[in-house]
């Protein structure tokens, strides 16, 4: 019985299971992948090629030499209608070589996207309370966010407490996580020192 190996198929994130000896081109038509095979399989079209990126193939036949570029060859290009498995692998396939509906699913998936959290940290100085200066701990930190150009933000005494003893006994210099929702209620302030 031939042995099974596994091939993990990127970017579209697909492990097959393959015995050994199939060659690759089937093996992913059987699992429902459509690589782009314009010929048919005979080797004559280069239109299934694939990178190895882990893992042994049979060696480069005569027809992907003549497909294939040296260079393409040396960066583990091969076409998968002529290349056969013979262990577990990790095969990457270029866009290009995918059916039009599976191309459209990966490259929908590269989508850049501007962060924009809600919640960040951000420093602020604050002198330590005196007899000269009475105000509130979040006094302090809502006068110091506002210099900023940051809304006030609102906090419980339970958040308050363990932030006031820090920051009492050190220069006043402390992270803050402030604004998005400008709420700091027991349990979800990321107010610390
Ligand atoms: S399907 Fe045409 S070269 Fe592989």
């Amino acid at each position: 019985m031939a042995q099974i190996y596994r091939i993990d198929l990127e970017p579209i994130g697909r492990r097959i299971e393959v015995a050994g000896g199939t060659n690759l081109l089937e093996a992913a038509q059987q699992a429902g992948i459509d690589l782009v095979a314009a010929c048919g399989g005979i080797g004559i079209c280069g239109t299934c090629r694939i990178r190895l990126v882990t893992g042994q193939f049979s060696p480069v036949s005569l027809v992907e030499e003549e497909q294939l570029r040296p260079e393409e060859l040396a960066a583990g290009y091969r076409l998968a209608c002529q290349a056969e498995v013979h262990s577990d692998a990790r095969v990457e396939i270029p866009p290009e070589s995918l059916a039009t509906t599976q191309r459209v699913q990966v490259e929908g998936q590269d989508v850049e996207i501007d962060l924009d959290p809600s919640v960040f940290p951000f420093d602020i100085e604050l002198d330590p309370p005196g007899l000269n200066d009475l105000r509130s701990d979040l006094t302090r930190v809502n006068q110091a966010l506002g210099e900023a150009d940051y809304p006030p933000v609102r906090a419980d005494l339970a958040v308050l407490e363990p932030f006031h003893s820090s920051y009492a006994n050190t220069t006043g210099k402390h992270d803050c996580h402030p604004p998005g929702g400008s709420d700091y209620s027991s349990g979800r302030s990321t107010a610390g020192g």
